[in-house]
């Protein structure tokens, strides 16, 4: 059999661990600990009730019209995906040709080194500066560089730029900018703005993390609608299946719901920082649903797998030539003061 050599030569995304059977607090995938809206399941029992025997809106058009509503833009310009992943993969393949390459910062969201291996491409890996902004290397000229990411805030960090920020390193990048904005609900600012006056910028969002929809698989990429009708060539014809359009439809329709979870989220957000500040941690001031800590001990792994031991799952993160560390998820409050009492 023979694969493309980028395959074989890959080793391939592995996500953080989703351990089955054993129960545990889980706080290492930036899950939302609360369940979603209850429109959300009367949406997708309604949907199941009418019956699947039906392909189901290849555009998502009820999502898009309501989300265009909620993010001030027309539903032109918004494409609908299977989760962030799917629109991220999408973009990539549409922008990213074998030998190509990307650039991101680092440390930042691994998918992007897989989306890249899969097309052939090579990547230009930028480190954050120590205060966590991006230096001129990030928007330097480079042959065949042909797209760029942005995880904002970021993850591991927590770490946000201003949309001002993003806009300059848009406007001075030689390619078309993804911004990420997995967490964003989560943060002080964001970036929709931009896509209206610079159509290289495009901005993804999931309804995984603030909608608490992780196991719906529901995202969305906002662009120019010139950028969203070449993307729509390169997706899958039916990417979002009809109980996750109906679900995310009613998610996105569910505002109030939205801002009293990421009103939750961000107070325990505050506890948990200073939780791990009192025990001698070294978090960092996040924008997002999980706080990114070191120690100076550095026995990072030895404390990830003693919480482990004890049935609290943090994901322990190691970044050749960088460093390593510790990247907690915000649970609920009662999951928090149980994390935080095993911390001693
Ligand atoms: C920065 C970032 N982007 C995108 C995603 C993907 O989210 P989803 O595919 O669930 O929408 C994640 C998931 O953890 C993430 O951390």
């Amino acid at each position: 059999m023979h694969f493309r050599t980028n395959i074989e030569l890959m080793s391939g995304y592995v996500p953080g661990e989703q351990p089955r059977g054993q129960k545990f607090i889980k706080l290492n995938t930036n899950e939302n600990p609360y369940p979603p809206s209850p429109k959300v399941t009367a949406a997708i029992a309604a949907t199941l009730e009418k019956g699947l025997q039906r392909y189901p809106d290849p555009l998502g058009t009820a999502f898009r019209v309501r989300a265009a509503e909620v993010l001030g833009v027309e539903p032109d310009w918004i494409l609908c995906g299977n989760g962030s992943d799917d629109i991220l993969t999408i973009v990539t393949r549409a922008f990213v040709d074998s030998g190509d390459v990307v650039r991101y910062p680092a440390p930042s969201y691994i998918l992007y080194k897989t989306l890249a291996d899969i097309q052939g491409a090579s990547c230009d890996v930028v480190r954050y500066e120590e205060d966590w902004s991006l230096g001129y290397e990030f928007t330097a000229p480079l042959p065949r560089l042909n797209l760029a990411y942005l995880a904002n805030p970021n993850s591991p960090s927590g770490t946000l730029l201003a949309p001002g920020e993003v806009a300059a390193i848009a406007d001075n990048l030689p390619c078309p900018l993804l911004v990420d904005e997995a967490y964003v609900d989560f943060a002080s600012t964001n970036c929709i703005d931009l896509v209206r006056t610079n159509p290289r910028i495009m901005v993804s969002r999931t309804l995984s993390k603030s909608y608490a929809l992780a196991g719906l698989r529901f995202g969305y990429l906002v662009a120019q609608p010139q950028v969203i009708a070449q993307l729509r060539k390169v997706k899958d014809s039916y990417n979002c299946d009809a109980l996750a359009l109906a679900g995310a439809t009613a998610a996105i329709d569910d505002q109030a719901w939205l801002r009293e979870n990421v009103a939750r989220v961000r107070a325990t957000r505050i506890k948990l920082f200073h939780g791990l500040e009192d025990r001698g941690f070294k978090p960092l001031a996040s924008q997002a649903n999980f706080v990114w800590t070191t120690h100076p001990s550095n026995a990072h792994e030895e404390i990830y797998l003693r919480l482990k031991d004890q049935g609290v799952l943090v994901r322990y993160m190691r970044y050749a030539g960088w460093g390593d560390g510790l990247r907690i998820s915000v649970g609920t409050d009662a999951e928090n003061e149980a994390l935080l009492a095993m911390l001693g």
